[in-house]
C-alpha cells in the first residue's frame, strides 16, 4: 500500500437486501486513489457508481471487502466515527446540490452554515472559497438570484467549508449544459491545485474524460478498465482544450487486473470472438503476450 493512496478499496462488496430480493451492487470492486488526484468513475446506469461513492463517503456500510480512506478502516467504524468522518474528511456535491442550499440566504451565508454547525467560523476562508469558485462578485446575492451553474459552484464551496480532504461528486454536471459542465470541471481542477484535495467524480458522461487525468470504468459493480491521460497532454488537455482532446487519443487505456489476476474483457471484444456465448476461453502465453481465443475457434 503506497502512503500516497488516500483511498484504498479491495474486493468491495455491497448487497442491498429487501424483503424478497438481494441486489449485488458491488461485486468485488478494487480502486486506489492517490492524494491530490482527480478521478472520474464512469459506467452505465445501475453499474454501482453511486453505491461506491456512498461507501467512500460513509453514508452506507459495505457488506464485505476492505475500504480504507485517509488511513481509516471504514468497515470497523462506529456510528460516532461515521459522524466525525463525514464532518472532517469528506465533502459531498450532488447533481442538484443547490437544492440543499438555502435560497433566501446569500452565497456567503450559505458557505458559512457548515462552519457555524462545526463551530469553526472563518470569514477569510469563505472569501477565499468564493474566489476559488469564481464568484467573489456574487457573495452578497441571494442564492435564488444565481444561475444553476453558479448555484452548483456555491454548493462546491459549501462542501469545502470545513476543509475536507476528499470531495465526492455524484453527477455534479448532470443538470447543466456542456459549457457550464466544463466550467465546473475547471473549478474542480483549480480547487485541487490550490488546496491539494482529492476529488472523485461519478458520472455517465464520457465528455468528462477530456477534463481529468484518470477515468475508471465500472461494469456490473466491478472496476473494468482505466483511461490514464498521456503525459504529453497533461498541460493543454487540462487547460480545457476539449476540442483538441476530442479529435485525438489523449488517454492510454488499460484493463484492470485485480490481485488474483482476474480481468474483465471489454464487452465488445468478448462478443467479437464469441466468448459471450461459449462462457469459456482458451488462454495461451506467447512471449510477452497472452492470447485469448474462443474454444470453438480452436476446434475448427
Ligand atoms: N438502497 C437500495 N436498495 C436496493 N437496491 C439498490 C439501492 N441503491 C441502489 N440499488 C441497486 O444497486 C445497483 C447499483 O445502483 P447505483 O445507484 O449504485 O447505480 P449507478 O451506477 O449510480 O446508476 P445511475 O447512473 O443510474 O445513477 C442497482 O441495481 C440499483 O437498483
Ligand atoms: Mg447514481
Amino acid at each position: 500500500m503506497s502512503v500516497e493512496d488516500i483511498i484504498v478499496i479491495e474486493e468491495l462488496v455491497k448487497i442491498y437486501k429487501s424483503k424478497d430480493i438481494e441486489v449485488l451492487a458491488l461485486q468485488g470492486l478494487d480502486l486506489r486513489v492517490k492524494k491530490g488526484e482527480i478521478v472520474a468513475i464512469i459506467g452505465s446506469s445501475g453499474s454501482g457508481k453511486s453505491t461506491l461513492l456512498n461507501m467512500i463517503g460513509g453514508l452506507d456500510k459495505p457488506s464485505a471487502g476492505s475500504l480504507f480512506v485517509d488511513g481509516k478502516d471504514l468497515l470497523s467504524f462506529t456510528p460516532k466515527d461515521f459522524i466525525e468522518y463525514k464532518r472532517d474528511t469528506v465533502g459531498f456535491v450532488w447533481q442538484n446540490s443547490a437544492r440543499n442550499l438555502i435560497p433566501y440566504l446569500t452565497a456567503y451565508e450559505n458557505i458559512e452554515i457548515p462552519m457555524i454547525l462545526s463551530g469553526k467560523k472563518d470569514s477569510s476562508y469563505i472569501l477565499e472559497l468564493l474566489e476559488m469558485v469564481g464568484l467573489s462578485h456574487r457573495k452578497n446575492n441571494k442564492l435564488s438570484e444565481l444561475s444553476g451553474g453558479e448555484q452548483q459552484r456555491i454548493a462546491i464551496a459549501t462542501a469545502l467549508a470545513n476543509k475536507p480532504k476528499i470531495l465526492l461528486a455524484d453527477e455534479p454536471t448532470g443538470a447543466v449544459d456542456t459549457k457550464t459542465a466544463g466550467m465546473i470541471l475547471d473549478v474542480f481542477r483549480n480547487l485541487r491545485d490550490r488546496l491539494g484535495i482529492t476529488i472523485v467524480i461519478v458520472t455517465h458522461d464520457n465528455m468528462i474524460s477530456n477534463h481529468v487525468e484518470r477515468v475508471v470504468s465500472i461494469r456490473d459493480g466491478k472496476t473494468s478498465s482505466e483511461l490514464i491521460l498521456k503525459e504529453e497532454y497533461r498541460d493543454f488537455a487540462l487547460q480545457n482544450k476539449a476540442e483538441r482532446a476530442a479529435s485525438e487519443k489523449t488517454h492510454n487505456e488499460f484493463v484492470v487486473v485485480d490481485r488474483y489476476g482476474r480481468l474483465q474483457l471489454p464487452k465488445n471484444f468478448a462478443e467479437a470472438i464469441g466468448l459471450d456465448k461459449s462462457g469459456k476461453a482458451r488462454v495461451e502465453l506467447n512471449g510477452a503476450r497472452i492470447i485469448i481465443t474462443a474454444p470453438e475457434t480452436e476446434e475448427n
